[in-house]
């Protein structure tokens, strides 16, 4: 069962009014129906926001809620004849009944309406900056609420982003279930893909291995698009073309995760096509592997949560000085950010609803600092590109190791243990 009990999304509603001014309104939007090409849409997918207080997975959808804790839902009329073409639509009617709204009314109707429903509140809450074509339609109704009554206070317009990504930050138990099957269909499906690896296979077949794997164990949808990449190509953060040869002696770097629930999962694996990993990939790897170790044990209930980035710059900084590819001391290192040579991205993120979820790292300056039940990527990385300063022997090794932890009251416990880290694990798994 992928779908959360309405109860869930009603209780939400409800705190987060309670976290609302008092004489205060939000406003949120579904996403839309994108088009890919012609007359073709990409799939739809709810937006996370959106659906995080309705549960309700149509576009063309506008949520209003109310501080005290009243709710109206905008949505499509229910068509017949649509619904022979698009299938299944709730209509507003049936949808305030089963999602536990409020009220109801047809989405065509909302810029009639609207105006007069947030004429005389104080506070209009919306995730400025988000969704800029109903950033636009809020204006117009501020400004048209505005002008109803001349003789009263403007409507204050405020970005309610960073109440919602707090809340959102500590994931409740029904959603660390659905983490737990997301994490689990990837793990396994990465460890059945490195399993069948072999010489001769493209970045493309084992992106079509990878999929099909999660398919096959559940998920729809991957979480983002998967990154394929073989050689010196894994030093490229961004690499999705996943189109090229891969050659006896390179390793690859499998950065795929999947959704399940509409929850994201998030595993990077770097091994050997041929199942063997050579003097310098393996030094490089067991470096990457210490720092992500050593990241995890900096997730702590209590601490901050830049403490895993500085371990990991600190941990990856000593390993690269031992290597020899870099030189100075440590603190110079560190002071220098010299590491930033070979470690140019951020230990990790929040993981949730969206892969990188829509959650803060600070509030009003300070760290946000871990809590029970938060869940973060560790996911380190070395990556020695052909400009790099150093023997020829080490460039084009590109590795990251990344996986999803929680925090838990004794520290931390690893959400997708079930993919091999270790070098021999590996070697073993894909020695067969
Ligand atoms: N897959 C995106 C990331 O690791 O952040
Ligand atoms: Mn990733
Ligand atoms: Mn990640």
């Amino acid at each position: 069962m992928t779908d959360l009990n309405i109860n869930i999304f009603e209780a939400r509603r409800a705190k987060v009014a309670s976290n609302m001014e008092e004489n205060s309104i939000l406003l949120l939007s579904s996403s839309h129906i994108v088009s890919r090409n012609n007359d073709t849409t990409f799939p739809f997918r709810q937006d996370s926001n959106f659906y995080y207080l309705t549960g309700f997975k149509e576009p063309n959808s506008v949520l209003m809620l109310k501080s005290d804790g009243s709710s109206t839902i905008f949505c499509r009329q229910k068509n017949p004849d649509l619904e022979k073409w698009d299938g299944f639509m709730w209509g507003f009617d049936e949808a305030t009944k089963h999602f536990k709204f409020n009220k109801g009314h047809d989405i065509s109707d909302i810029d009639k309406l609207l105006p007069a429903m947030i004429k005389g509140t104080s506070v209009l809450y919306s995730l400025v900056g988000k969704d800029k074509s109903f950033d636009a339609k809020v204006v117009n109704w501020v400004n048209s609420a505005n002008s109803m009554e001349r003789h009263q206070t403007n409507i204050d317009l405020k970005n309610f982003s960073n109440i919602l990504g707090f809340m959102r930050l500590i994931k409740e138990p029904e959603e660390i279930s659905l983490i737990r099957k997301s994490c689990e269909i990837a793990a396994i499906s990465h460890k059945e893909v490195m399993r069948k690896a072999k010489v001769g296979m493209t970045e493309f077949d084992l992106e079509t291995m990878y999929l099909n794997e999660f398919k096959f164990n559940g998920s729809r949808e991957p979480s983002y698009t998967p990154i394929i990449a073989g050689g010196s190509r894994a030093c490229i953060l961004h690499y999705v073309d996943n189109n090229q040869a891969i050659n006896d002696g390179d390793l690859v770097l499998v950065d795929a995760g999947c959704e399940f629930g509409l929850y994201a999962s998030d595993i990077t694996r770097t091994y050997p096509i041929n199942g063997k990993f050579s003097g310098e990939q393996k030094a490089v790897y067991e470096v990457v592997l210490e720092a992500h170790n050593a990241a995890c044990d900096a997730i702590k209930v209590g601490k901050s949560c830049i403490d895993p980035q500085r371990t990991s710059e600190k941990s990856l900084s000593q390993g690269l000085k031992d290597l020899g590819l870099l030189n100075g001391s440590l603190d110079e290192i560190l002071d220098k950010e010299l590491y930033k040579e070979f470690y140019y991205h951020k230990i990790g993120h929040w993981l949730g609803l969206d892969v990188h979820d829509d959650c803060p790292y600070s509030i009003n300056g300070e760290d946000i600092k871990f809590k029970e039940n938060m869940i973060m990527t560790i996911e380190p990385g070395i990556y020695i590109n052909e400009t790099a300063p150093v023997d020829d022997k080490w460039k084009g090794i590109g590795i990251r190791i990344e996986n999803d932890i929680l925090a838990t009251k004794e520290g931390f416990e690893n959400l997708t243990p079930q993919v091999p880290v270790e070098v021999d694990e590996i070697e073993q798994l894909m020695q067969g």
